[in-house]
């Protein structure tokens, strides 16, 4: 006997269920569906709290997970979007492949406001590159870490993420415990155990959220009960390196 189907995706903010009911499909990508509840979460919980500021994805391949981001951020808030593109040699783990004309094109087609995404080509851990960002004097309450995979791509990508975040922002990292990439898992622990300052919130569909200290615990109680109210979700409260986290597992 074949198992039922799991229930599905609790309704998402209109902007995000807009994305992924139409968008999503047509722009190829490493995200899995669920992962939009982090999101969604992060954006009610900012709402509630007077929380602005512009968006920023390290590692955006064809601008799967920056759309997602673009879609959640509101109107006039400023974006970024760091990729090694072309300059594959510096994409030293494989993973994915970005192509600026491609995400261009898809920024053109899916974007709400397709002309507020800057694009930075460079190394995410190069100190030029980092410069570079924070020149822009921008700080921004969703960003996504998906570049390279290796230990000390993630741990500096963190670092850079904590430097240009708001106060209660969702810092997204991709590939938490994804075999495949244990380098990811690895820096996460260095960046924590070495005086990082983001905070684990909650993990699912392989995206771990994070947030300034001062308010992951408050983030923290929003996602656990945005978890509890879905049927689709079965919870456990876990610890990393003795840093608490929310983790959720379709039922
Ligand atoms: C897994 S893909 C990103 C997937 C994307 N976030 C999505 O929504 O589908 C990883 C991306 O990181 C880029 N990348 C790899 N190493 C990098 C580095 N050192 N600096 C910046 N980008 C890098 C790759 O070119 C690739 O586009």
């Amino acid at each position: 006997m074949s198992r039922p189907p799991p229930p599905a995706l609790p309704a998402l903010h209109p902007r995000l269920q807009r994305y992924l009911d139409g968008p999503w499909g047509k722009v190829q990508g490493f995200v899995h569906p669920d992962a939009m509840v982090l999101l969604d979460v992060a954006l009610a919980f900012q709402e509630s709290h007077g929380i602005t500021g512009g968006f920023f994805e390290i590692g955006v391949h064809q601008g799967r997970f920056l759309l997602a981001l673009e879609h959640a951020a509101g109107t006039g808030e400023p974006g970024l979007a760091l990729d090694v593109f072309e300059d594959q040699a510096l994409n030293i783990d494989k993973s994915g492949h970005g192509q600026r004309a491609v995400l261009e094109a898809n920024l053109a087609a899916h974007a709400l406001e397709p002309g507020r995404v800057a694009i930075l080509q460079g190394d995410s851990t190069a100190p030029a590159t980092r410069r570079a960002v924070l020149a822009r004097g921008e700080s921004y309450r969703f960003i996504s870490v998906d570049g390279g995979h290796t230990a000390g791509h993630a741990a500096s990508d963190l670092r850079l993420a904590e430097e240009v975040a708001t106060p209660g922002a969702a810092v997204v990292l991709d590939d938490f415990f994804n075999t495949g990439f244990p380098g990811v898992t690895e820096g996460l622990a260095q960046y924590l155990t070495s005086g990082g300052t983001l905070r684990p919130v909650g993990v699912i569909g392989g995206k771990m959220l994070l947030s300034p200290l001062s308010w992951s615990d408050r983030m923290r109680a929003a996602l656990r009960k945005r978890f509890a109210e879905s049927p689709r979700f079965r919870v456990r409260e876990v610890s990393f390196f003795g840093f608490p986290y929310t983790q959720a597992r379709v039922a």
